[in-house]
């Protein structure tokens, strides 16, 4: 496999966290009690982290692993519950955090199984988003950046598990 390489910056961390801060501000005014956030490992794990301190409300975490994706590139149809949550969800209010909706096929089938465990309700923030990837239709209730069709990675996402750590929001060339 050809070398990959992180060839043009997106987002830069300050740009990043400024909009966290928006969308941690617009959580905070639309709920009142406590929320849920459930993190889905392993890429919503930055950007969880940063999320939770601009929610000023009594936030409790809890996470799941999914998988969709065997080989970091190519979505496949069956949603696998790998790590499940380790409360109960019901009647609680639930906010599901994930790094980015691409084809949409992951959320929508982890907010089916969520539904049946009975939430008062059930919502999704997600850090990227890349609309014109979109193949299964599902309403996604916070955005932090639209982006274009490029496979991206940093603050949480990766390639092959690396780059995770980067503090900003990359384009990866050879992909
Ligand atoms: P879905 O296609 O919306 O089901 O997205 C499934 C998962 O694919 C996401 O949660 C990410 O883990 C991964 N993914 C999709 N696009 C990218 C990307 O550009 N970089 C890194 N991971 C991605
Ligand atoms: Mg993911």
């Amino acid at each position: 496999m050809k070398d990959v390489n992180v060839s043009k910056v997106l987002f830069s961390q300050e740009e990043i966290i400024k909009r966290v801060k928006e969308l941690g501000d617009k959580i905070t005014a639309d709920y009142d009690g406590q929320i849920i956030l459930i993190g889905i490992l392993k890429g919503s794990v930055i950007f969880l982290s940063d999320l939770s301190r601009y929610i000023k409300r009594d936030v409790r975490f809890s996470f799941m692993e999914v998988s969709t994706y065997g080989d970091g590139s190519v979505s496949q149809n069956v949603l696998n519950i790998k790590k499940d949550l380790d409360i109960d969800i019901s009647g609680a209010d639930v906010l599901i955090v994930e790094d980015i909706v691409d084809t949409g096929f992951t959320l929508s089938e982890l907010k089916k199984e969520l539904l049946k465990r009975n939430p008062k309700s059930l919502k999704i923030c997600t850090a990227f988003n890349k609309p014109s990837r979109r193949t299964v239709p599902i309403d996604v209730d916070y955005i932090g950046f639209d982006i274009p069709d490029e496979f991206i990675v940093g603050y949480g996402l990766d390639y092959a598990q690396k780059y995770r750590n980067l503090p900003y929001l990359g384009v990866v060339e050879g992909v």
